[in-house]
């Protein structure tokens, strides 16, 4: 398996998951190899429950890393059948983000992957430099 995969299997582990009973965990390895992780994250109000992925970036930002140039790879993992594949709305926030060519490996914990990148999964985007 590789170690990405593990690292994000770490954040999922860390999933606060009541509501649901579905653990997200995602992994970003830095160019400076470290990795960020994280997990969902759910409340009791439901739309304010964060996605893993957003969880991890916004973590990854706020410790001052400049996602769009820091970033060697992100992993998103579940406990699913197959590799597990980010919402709209964390989409758009990678899309936003992270560079377009960044490779995503989506992955259960199984160890089954699936190798995207941030502009497969976001097509046709919009993009800030339309504002
Ligand atoms: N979830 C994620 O963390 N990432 C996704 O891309 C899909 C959904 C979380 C949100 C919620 O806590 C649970 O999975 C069920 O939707």
């Amino acid at each position: 398996m590789q170690e990405i995969v593990k690292k994000a299997i770490e954040g999922l582990n860390k999933t606060y998951s009541p509501y649901s009973k579905f653990g997200v965990g995602a992994a970003l390895l830095m160019k400076d190899g470290s990795y960020i992780t994280g997990a969902n994250i759910e409340n009791a109000a439901y739309g304010v429950c964060i996605c893993a992925e957003r969880s991890t970036m916004f973590t990854a930002h706020n410790l001052g890393y400049n996602l769009k140039t820091d970033v060697a790879k992100m992993c998103i993992v579940a406990n699913t059948e197959k590799p597990v594949s980010p919402c709209g709305s964390c989409r758009q926030v990678m899309n936003e983000l992270l560079p377009k060519d960044l490779v995503v490996v989506l992955a259960n914990t199984k160890g089954d992957i699936k190798e995207v990148t941030v502009s497969d999964l976001l097509p046709y985007s919009f993009d800030e430099i339309e504002l």
